[in-house]
């Protein structure tokens, strides 16, 4: 099974990369420069490298790109600079996420594909009923209007679940998101939850980011896993 990973060279990226070719999948990757990489991926011969800005691409391109894989992760996420947060592209996330559901699309493939997103909890996922008290929604709006990133990230999450219901064959997603993102050596325990637990902006937990990427390689690799949480928007944290 190959699945073609972007934002493959994000801080999470890099690490769903790993934990991906450690239980032997193949994997694709595009990213603007592989350079950083560590010696150990870019030596795997289950990984395949593009170096390309993803959304310079062509359509032909990522259909090409998209062709044969039976999952597509988007890790992609803003850089925290004054460029990445307030400068183009505005709408990193969706523009990729839109093109390449469309580019599998066009793969026409015999059996779905696989798309996940990597997302945030403070996405509140309206359509599955959550609230948030009023308090967290100003919060939340203010954030919306002053950060491109966060509209971004709720835009990408609304297009699949505007796009895929299960009326289509074509494309299965699942939009993951972790509380406040940590750094982590190892897999810890975790859990998720198909609705936050806690509030993201008055009492956010903690999620490592090797666990997100161990919560999207079980989404690529276990059907059971795969099968609890399609078209919704697991919400996870570390216990
Ligand atoms: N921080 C948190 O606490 C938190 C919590 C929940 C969710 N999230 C979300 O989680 C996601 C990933 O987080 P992360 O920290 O793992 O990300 P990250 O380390 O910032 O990685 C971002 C990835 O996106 C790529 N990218 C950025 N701008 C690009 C562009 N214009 N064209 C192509 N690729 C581009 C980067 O590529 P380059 O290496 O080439 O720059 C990198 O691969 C984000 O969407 C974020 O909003 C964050």
């Amino acid at each position: 099974m190959t699945t073609l990973v972007v934002g493959a060279s994000g801080a999470t990226g890099r690490l769903l990369v790993e934990e991906l070719l450690a239980r032997g999948e193949q994997v694709k990757i595009i990213v603007r420069c592989a350079d950083n990489l560590p010696d150990t991926l870019k030596q795997n011969d289950r990984l395949m490298i593009t170096e390309f800005s993803l959304l310079d691409m062509t359509d032909t391109e990522l259909l090409e790109q998209v062709q044969g894989c039976s999952a597509v992760v988007s890790c992609l996420g803003h850089n925290l600079t004054l460029k990445g947060m307030f400068g183009h592209p505005r709408r990193l996330v969706t523009d990729a996420v839109q093109r390449l559901c469309s580019a599998i699309e066009k793969t026409a493939p015999a059996v779905h594909v696989k798309f996940i997103l990597m997302n945030t909890s403070g996405n509140q996922n309206t359509r599955a009923g959550e609230k948030v008290s009023a308090a967290q929604s100003f919060i939340v709006g203010l954030i919306r209007f002053l950060l491109p990133p966060h509209a971004d990230n709720e835009l990408a999450a609304e297009y699949l679940q505007l796009s895929f219901d299960d009326n289509q064959k074509l494309i299965e997603w699942v939009a993951v998101r972790p509380d406040s993102l940590i750094e982590q050596e190892s897999v810890t325990e975790y859990n998720a939850y198909a609705s936050p637990i806690r509030s993201a902006i008055f009492d956010a937990g903690k999620t490592s980011r090797i666990n997100v990427a161990h919560f999207m390689s079980e989404l690529v690799t276990n059907s059971g896993t795969w099968n609890k949480w399609k078209r919704q928007m697991p919400v996870i944290y570390n216990t």
